[in-house]
């Protein structure tokens, strides 16, 4: 069943393609609207939302602070991330114009579930992104966008990110088409770039071999630092995550920007830092996340930095370079996760780790 993959974490990262695609399927026309035949809530009870809240834990909670960023461009609602463990302990405010959006790969997390029951008897409106059919969560919600991205076997969640991060672009579109709002023109343009971004993951795979170099390069590094900035921070994030699960090592996920607030001070002598750089350009982040490069190397860090072809201003801070396709800002998660994931992959396989089962880990948490 690993069709000739050693893991099945390395079948399903190389499945990535398919998942995104798959995902899109049948969700749009030929001209460039997007239709959701499927979505349970009328336009009108869209129309009403005034607020988003995302809920959903671990790498799926990483997919929805991705989401906070396009939703909130397209749609111009306010979108708020939440931990589902953290969400109903605090009092939240939600009312019947509050939409609540869980993402959740199995459908079982109990944290997540909960999140849902709590929402729901608040009178909130409950739409889940989910890979699993049939299973509890999209059993108990109001609505249900299904992830296609095919079951995920590895515990640690590879093509349901990528999966999860085009759903809720596709809710995300489809909300800022129900409402006509001030983006409502770009839908059809990004939808394009949507459409296309399985041929620039493909591309990602291809080069697989530049990061496992990389990765047999860095052998013997026990703490790793991953920068992002705008979406690039929860692929940082989730790169660390990655890194953990599997190699079982410490790594941590920082925005770039609050690099001088604090975290710089662990940089030292060696220390691997990759940095997810934003496409150059029009681009307002990208020099501070080239400066951040400078500085942590100027540190003494090892640094492994993953820019767009043709972004020249990265080559001379860079001791390695992960290329990425030109894509959109807001797809760039899409291609910049992917030698993530290989590189934590290789990582803990080079250690002699079990990739598919790791230590101490479930693939569905069904406790609180
Ligand atoms: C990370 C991972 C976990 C899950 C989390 C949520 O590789 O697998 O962090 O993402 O437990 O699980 P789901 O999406 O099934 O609710």
């Amino acid at each position: 069943q690993k069709d000739g993959y050693e893991w099945y974490m390395l079948k399903e990262i190389v499945e990535q393609p398919k998942a995104v695609a798959d995902t899109l399927l049948g969700r749009h026309t030929q001209d460039g609207r997007l239709q959701l035949d499927e979505m349970r809530l009328s336009d009108d009870e869209l129309r009403n939302v005034d607020k988003i809240v995302a809920i959903a834990c671990g790498t799926s909670y990483y997919a929805a602070m991705v989401a906070k960023y396009a939703i909130e461009h397209w749609t111009r609602i306010p979108v708020e991330v939440e931990l589902a463990s953290e969400f109903r302990y605090r009092d939240p405010i939600l009312d019947q114009s509050t939409l609540v959006v869980t993402i959740s790969q199995s459908g079982e997390t109990m944290d997540t579930l909960m999140a849902i029951r709590y929402a729901r008897q608040q009178k909130a409106r409950v739409l889940s992104i989910c890979n699993t059919n049939g299973s509890t969560i999209p059993r108990e919600s109001d609505a249900v966008i299904y992830t296609h991205a095919g079951p995920e076997v590895a515990v640690a969640s590879t093509k349901a990110f990528l999966a999860q991060i085009v759903a809720c672009y596709v809710l995300g579109l489809y909300l800022a088409q129900v409402k006509g709002a001030k983006y409502g023109d770009e839908i059809a343009r990004i939808l394009d770039d949507l459409i296309a971004t399985p041929a620039a993951i493909q591309r990602m795979l291809d080069e697989a071999d530049v990061v496992r170099k990389i990765a047999a390069d860095l052998n013997g590094a026990r703490s790793f630092i991953f920068l992002g900035r705008h979406v690039g921070y929860p692929v940082a994030l989730e790169g660390a995550l990655k890194l953990k699960e599997l190699a079982y090592l410490h790594a941590e996920g920082f925005a770039a920007g609050e690099l001088k607030h604090g975290p710089i001070a662990v940089i030292e002598e060696g220390v691997p830092v990759f940095v997810v750089v934003p496409p150059p350009g029009r681009n307002e982040v990208h020099e501070k996340v080239v400066s951040n490069i400078q500085e942590v190397r100027a540190r003494g860090a090892r640094t492994i930095v993953l820019a767009e072809d043709g972004d020249e201003s990265v080559v001379p801070y860079a001791d390695h370079l992960i290329w990425l396709p030109k894509v959109p800002t807001l797809l760039q998660p899409l291609v910049a996760t992917v030698p993530l994931q290989i590189f934590a992959c290789e990582f803990a396989a080079q250690l002699g780790h079990d990739v598919d089962q790791p230590r101490n880990l479930a693939k569905s948490v069904t406790v609180e």
